[in-house]
Parts: C-alpha cells; sequence; structure tokens
C-alpha cells in the first residue's frame, strides 16, 4: 500500500536500521522491487529521477504504481527524488506521489531554506513528506557525463537552523558519498555523521549507496542514516544481464526469444540487487 514516509522513518530511526529507496522508471524495475520487497517483508521508497522523466512519465509511472500499490502488502512510498523546481514538485504531489525531494545543494544556505520551506507549504494540503539536501553529495549524477560535481560536507551548525526554518521531514547528508560510479572508494566521516544526527530533529539520508562498501554503510546506519538511495547498482546489473541476455539469445534457434524469459530475468536481477541492499540496510522483517 501507498504511504507517507515519516512514521516508517521515525520507526527506522529508533530502531537503528533504514528503509532502502530505489530509483526505478520501467514495469521491469518496479515489479524486481515490488515483489522482492513484499517477499522480504520490508518497506521500501520508490523514486523517481528527473532526468529520467518525459512528458508522459509523469501519468505512466504514477497510475502503474498507484494501480499496483494495494496489491502489495508492505508499505511503499511513492517519492520524487532530487527536484531542483517547485513546477515538479507541483505536478508530482498532483499525481499522487506520498513524498517529495527538494534539492537545492546547489544554492546558498539561505536560498536552499527558502526553496524547501516553500516546498514543505506545497506538500502540507496534500499530506505528503518532504525530503531536503543540506551540503552538496557530489558525484556523477545521470545528467552529468563530464566532470564530477563536487562534494560539499555538511555542517552540524547549519542543521539546526536549516530544520528549524524549513519543517522538512528528512534530511539528505554529505559526509563522503556521491553519487554514480565512484572512481575510488569512498570514505565515509563516521564521526561527522555522529554530529549531524546529534544535532538533527529529522531523520538522516544517504544518497549515492551504490558501490559503498559494506562496512561503511552499516556503519552510516549504526550511526542515524534511517534511508538509504539506490540506483547505479542496479543500472549496472541491469546492463551486465543485458549483455548477458544478448550472447545467450543469439544462440536461440529462432529470432524472436519470448519477452517473459528476457524481462524475466532482468527482474530478477534488480530483486538481487533489491535484497542485497534490503539486507545491508537491516529493514528486511520490518513489516
Ligand atoms: P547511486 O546511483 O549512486 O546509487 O545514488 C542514487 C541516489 O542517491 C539517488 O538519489
Amino acid at each position: 500500500m501507498l504511504c507517507v514516509s515519516n512514521e516508517l522513518l521515525k520507526d527506522a530511526r529508533e530502531k537503528h536500521y533504514a528503509i532502502p529507496g530505489f530509483n526505478c522508471i520501467a514495469d521491469v524495475m518496479i515489479r524486481g522491487i515490488l515483489d522482492r520487497v513484499e517477499k522480504l517483508r520490508s518497506p521500501v521508497f520508490l523514486m523517481l529521477f528527473p532526468a529520467d522523466i518525459d512528458e508522459n512519465t509523469w501519468w505512466y509511472f504514477s497510475s502503474m504504481v498507484h494501480a499496483i500499490a494495494d496489491h502489495y502488502t508492505i508499505p511503499i512510498v511513492l517519492h520524487l527524488d532530487h527536484a531542483t523546481n517547485h513546477d515538479d514538485i507541483r505536478i508530482a504531489l498532483d499525481h499522487g506521489f506520498t513524498s517529495v525531494m527538494y534539492d537545492g545543494s546547489s544554492l546558498p544556505f539561505d536560498e536552499n531554506v527558502e526553496m524547501a520551506r516553500k516546498t514543505v507549504e506545497l506538500a502540507k494540503p496534500y499530506g505528503a513528506s518532504v525530503e531536503a539536501e543540506l551540503g552538496r553529495v557530489g558525484g556523477y549524477g545521470m545528467e552529468t557525463a563530464g566532470n564530477a560535481v563536487s562534494n560539499i560536507l555538511t555542517q552540524p551548525d547549519e542543521i539546526v537552523k536549516y530544520v528549524e526554518r524549513t519543517g522538512v521531514d528528512s534530511l539528505a547528508v554529505s559526509i563522503g558519498n556521491a553519487h554514480g560510479i565512484y572512481p575510488q572508494l569512498p570514505q565515509l566521516d563516521i564521526p561527522l555523521l555522529k554530529e549531524l544526527n546529534a544535532a538533527s530533529k529529522v531523520p538522516l539520508v544517504l544518497h549515492g549507496g551504490s558501490g559503498t562498501p559494506d562496512d561503511q554503510v552499516r556503519a552510516a546506519i549504526e550511526t542515524g542514516i534511517c534511508k538509504f538511495n539506490v540506483y547505479t547498482d542496479n543500472r549496472v546489473a541491469m546492463w551486465n544481464c543485458f549483455k548477458t541476455l544478448a550472447d545467450e539469445f543469439d544462440q536461440f534457434e529462432r529470432g524472436d526469444p519470448p519477452p517473459a524469459v528476457y524481462l524475466g530475468r532482468l527482474q530478477e536481477t534488480v530483486g538481487d540487487v533489491v535484497e542485497a541492499k534490503a539486507t545491508l540496510a537491516g529493514s528486511i522483517g520490518r513489516v
């Protein structure tokens, strides 16, 4: 069923686990995620990334998720990830997203505060939850094929002011994490996270969860991360699966391999990534 995130994140914070959030776009990904978390009894965020949106995506994605959500018994948060403008936020809310992220990480502090505060105002009548970002999580986002965006670490003294002034429900922090494929292994700043968590009234979120060594993810979750975002690891796994499938089906005696077989394999590939991440997040069996 579809849910807002507040109670889920509160439980995660109290019990020191994290809820995994997966960016997804097509039926094969959505089903790969939901079938597996249903089996594992884990809550989940289904997240739509702005770079994946074309003119038909809003209604297609949201009507698909709304139509299938009640067939699952685990809590599903339908979340818009990394919106950088209020038009996208309004459209998502009108399409029944139960959670939105405003990403003001490229703005000066006061402008970030103002835009996030306005997001909270927009989301309130819909009963939707709001995530925002303080500091900047850099890396290779999907739009940035060339240069990596640099990180700006989140400052503990800014968190109190930010949360108070904006009224956001959760906060993405920058502690050495980055989006996309890491050119070298990340080194999460766990002492900094400890300070951030102590200063924050709201649950903290780790973006750029792909490619992070398991022991670092575990340490981050023990130190206060309550939501754990993953996209790249699914993209890499799906792409590798595509290549294997292409090789295998080249040998197929007919030129029309059955879609249910190869799409099913992609779905299971996504499911396996989901299971590994939910295990790491400690979210299995929480429903
Ligand atoms: P990765 O693609 O690095 O896993 O990051 C996903 C993310 O943080 C989406 O918000």
